[in-house]
């Protein structure tokens, strides 16, 4: 994700501060940097693709100095790391900078209006048109206060920015919507930053902002204020604010992890943010829906990836067959040279891989693209060897992921895929409009529903995995509940080097069941397309495994006592739902099992975040 960071001080320079903040947060992975400083009453912008220490040099950073300075690190959302997609981003006049971390949903309408009214948009970016519309509340004769409430009136999505204004020199204006901001408040200077990390060096009074509050500081003064539903501006007082301070004691190691011991936790907890950005990036792009019409008229689709990603395939696979009445074919990437001589001119490859670097998809899609095949990408790395080589990319935005185990990428590209699924039922004529946006409204809530699976796996996946000393382990499950206990069972053994096999429950009575003997653990997945599951339970019970059930708690089955039951939030029996509900507990289970047996979950023995070799 996207980092953001502005100082304005009693100082003469705060530049080099702001470069040892962009420092603090380049653990959260970017391509690209820029700072804006107003210097001598007019604003200086530098910036370009590339790593912090190179652009600070290539781009004259280290020799700009100002009182007051915004920068910027970007992972790539919308548009390739090329120097003009750099942050800051400014209106026609250059007098308005902005750095932005988020996604502005309705980026594509609100270019073609901006466009319309004259105005000349340089980048790929959507952050650029929050210029564009400051610039139109000043040319209206509002205050840089008004016209950030009018522009923040006109954009749906998430968004935590950062505003130089020229003909403010003192103030840096800020606002925040879902995408974290904070304010730190030291003696002589103040700050925001997308996170604690980068204000180490400016303050341990900290003020983490809310979602719709607005507001501007200077190096002596805040001002904060909500924003109403129709554009008008509530103050917060000066006590409220007061109230709100908290005290930092972390160290810059720490807090790069935000405080998390590990990324992977982090990077679980994370979900929620990432589901959202996710969502909002995806729902109302245009390449999705076209996406869905060349799959539904394709000859025939498959669908190709590696470990996690591929087990995002078999969600799709699934969600494809049974809401759009779509046939696709999962093909592990390493697998492909199989099914080369079936592929040719009207097929359409899905590939999935959230580095989009690695080897075995990327010689799978150039294998499969020579015959004739067309090649949709889904992609969390932005400009990466996939997303070059796709003819659609579309992309999760789930940020950077540090932790070898892919988790917060992986609900990513369940979301983006169903929301996919959903589209093509729409043109499949299996869905009607109307039944299709319901789909994709309901969709929007799965950040909340992960977060209460969080809420309610966490202390139980710990208890387990403290508890338990599992060498060996199945993971059944039906139907939906057969892909998600395959990426179970992968976390399991990359993380906490458990022998976990997943297998379809109704599959493993034909031999895998004779393994099973008294004390057997056996976890199974329930989902509310397969209830008979309750019948493999029972069978492996019998037989003196441990049986674990998870399942949603308005999902009824019948489980004999004996057989112990984790109730997670409910999925009111919307089926999509399911796998942001169940596949949590089993990413916390790995996690705490590694924990517990001292095993590094960041950095799991001979494993590698992206597997860019044959
Ligand atoms: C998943 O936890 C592993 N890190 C691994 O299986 C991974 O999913 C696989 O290597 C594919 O990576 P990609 O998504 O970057 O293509």
């Amino acid at each position: 994700m996207c980092g953001i960071i502005g100082i304005v001080s009693r100082e003469e320079d705060v530049v080099p501060r702001v470069v040892d903040g962009l420092k603090r947060l380049e653990y959260r992975g970017y391509d690209s940097v820029g700072v804006a400083v107003v210097s001598a009453g007019s604003l200086v912008v530098r910036k370009s693709a590339g790593k912090l220490a190179d652009v600070v040099r290539k781009a004259g950073i280290s020799r700009l100095s100002g009182g007051i300075c915004i920068g910027h690190t970007r992972w790539a959302t919308h548009g390739p790391p090329i120097d003009v997609n750099a942050h800051p981003h400014v209106d026609c006049s250059g007098s308005i900078a902005v750095v932005h971390n988020g996604v502005i949903r309705n980026f594509s309408s609100l270019r073609e209006q901006l466009e319309s009214r004259g105005h000349t948009i340089r980048s790929d970016t959507d952050t650029e048109l929050i210029a564009h519309l400051l610039e139109e509340g000043l040319r209206e004769g509002l205050s840089p206060l008004g016209s950030m409430a009018r522009a923040l009136s006109m954009v749906t999505g998430s968004y935590a920015i950062a505003v130089l204004f020229s003909s403010d020199p003192g103030r840096i204006y800020f606002a925040r919507m879902h995408s974290p901001l904070i304010l730190g408040l030291g003696e002589g200077s103040n700050a925001v930053a997308s996170d604690v990390t980068a204000l180490l060096d400016v303050a341990r009074r900290v003020v983490p902002l809310n979602d719709g509050e607005l507001g501007w500081i200077s190096a002596t003064e805040v001002a904060l204020y909500r924003l109403g539903g129709n554009g008008e501006l509530v103050p917060i007082s000066p006590a409220e604010l007061a109230s709100r301070i908290k005290v930092i004691e972390w160290t810059p190691e720490s807090a790069s992890k935000a405080g998390y011991p590990h990324f992977m936790i982090k990077e679980i907890y994370e979900q929620p943010q990432a589901l959202l950005e996710t969502y909002n990036g995806s729902v109302e792009d245009p390449s999705l829906a076209r996406s869905a019409r060349l799959l539904v008229d394709a000859r025939r689709v498959y669908v190709v990836g590696a470990g996690t990603s591929y087990h995002a395939g078999l969600v799709f696979s699934y969600m494809a067959a049974t809401l759009a009445r779509v046939p696709v074919y999962p093909v592990i990437a390493s697998e492909h040279p199989y099914m080369g001589n079936a592929i040719g001119e009207g097929d359409v490859v899905i590939a999935v891989s959230q580095s989009g670097e690695t080897y075995d998809t990327l010689e799978a899609v150039r294998d499969y693209k020579k015959r004739g095949a067309r090649v949709i990408g889904v992609i969390n790395v932005v400009y990466s060897a996939l997303d070059r080589e796709s003819d659609i990319s579309l992309y999760t935005r789930a940020g950077p992921e540090i932790g070898v185990a892919a988790t917060k990428t992986f609900l990513s590209q369940v979301m983006l895929l169903e929301l996919l699924a959903t589209f093509m039922a729409e043109h499949s004529g299996a869905l009607t409009g109307s039944e299709a946006l319901e789909y994709r409204r309901k969709l929007g809530k799965a950040p909340r529903i992960t977060q209460d699976s969080i809420a309610a796996s966490d202390p139980v996946a710990r208890f387990l995995g403290e508890r338990g000393s599992y060498k060996s382990v199945y993971v059944l499950g039906r139907g939906l509940g057969s892909s998600i206990a395959k990426e179970a069972s992968l976390k399991l053994k990359e993380i906490a080097y458990m022998h976990a096999e997943a297998y379809p429950a109704g599959e493993s009575k034909h031999g895998p069941i004779a393994l099973v003997e008294k004390g057997f653990p056996v976890f199974m997945v329930a989902t509310s397309d397969s209830p008979h599951i309750s019948g493999n339970a029972m069978e492996m019970s019998a037989r003196g495994a441990e049986v674990v059930v998870t399942k949603p708690a308005d999902l009824s089955l019948e489980i004999p006592r004996g057989i112990k039951v984790i109730d997670l939030p409910p999925s009111q029996g919307f089926l999509p739902y399911e796998p942001f509900i169940l596949t949590p507990f089993y990413q916390l289970l790995s996690y705490y099992s590694a924990v517990a047996k001292g095993y590094d979950p960041d950095k799991p023995r001979n494993l590698a975040k992206t597997v860019t070799v044959e």
